[in-house]
């Protein structure tokens, strides 16, 4: 089957759209979350302890705004939009398959949460489970992203127009309004990267 690497086409230079640079700061704040969800299962591999109040906030911002606002843009407005410029069945089948690993990360966050309470009381049991599907999904969501760098983006720059972007634009303001400020959701991402001691940059980007 042929992935979304080898459908979409290699990258070329063109015009830089707004939306997709709303994506693609999304990608930086999500890649720290990521590192911060990967420090507290360091931590509680090694003291048998989970941060309550890390996992809690990195699960919150998980749920409703990576796996919850982000991908709403995405499968709300932007996908649907180049679904309808997409040039052969490769092009849709590569955007079904990006659908389907939101999906896959909505099911393993669902056991995140879970198992939360077990995981944070400290039974056992739960506390492995969390662990193991915790390392599943940042492997999954770390995959995830760095596809949509290398391939959607540059494919989404090359078949929009000014015009798209405007409505993408209009999409993403009406998501906006029902969850608080991307603004404040950056400066919590920001916040629980600090409590941990992550770097101002993150490894990532
Ligand atoms: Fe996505
Ligand atoms: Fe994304």
């Amino acid at each position: 089957m042929p992935t979304a690497s080898s459908t979409l086409g290699p990258r070329l230079e063109c015009m830089t759209l707004e939306a997709l640079e709303v994506l693609r700061e999304e990608h930086r704040w999500i890649v720290r979350l990521l590192d911060a969800l990967e420090r507290v299962v360091a931590h509680a591999r090694r003291s048998g302890r989970l941060d309550a109040q890390a996992t809690v906030e990195i699960l919150a911002l998980f749920t409703h705004f990576a796996d919850g606002l982000h991908q709403r843009r995405e499968e709300s407005c932007l996908f649907p939009l180049l679904l309808t410029r997409a040039r052969d069945v490769e092009e849709r089948l590569a955007l079904a398959r990006l659908c389907g690993q939101h999906e896959r990360e909505r099911v393993a966050l669902r056991t995140l949460c879970e198992r939360l309470l077990g995981a944070i009381y400290g039974a056992p049991h739960d506390l492995r489970v969390f662990l193991h599907e915790a390392e599943a999904f940042l492997a999954l969501h770390r995959g995830h992203v760095a596809e949509e760098e290398r391939q959607l983006l540059p494919h989404a720059e090359r078949l929009l127009t000014a015009e798209d972007d405007e409505h993408l634009l209009a999409g993403f303001a009406a998501l906006e309004r029902e969850g608080p400020d991307p603004e404040w959701i950056g400066r919590r991402v920001l916040g629980v990267c600090e409590r941990l001691g992550l770097a101002a940059h993150g490894r990532g980007h």
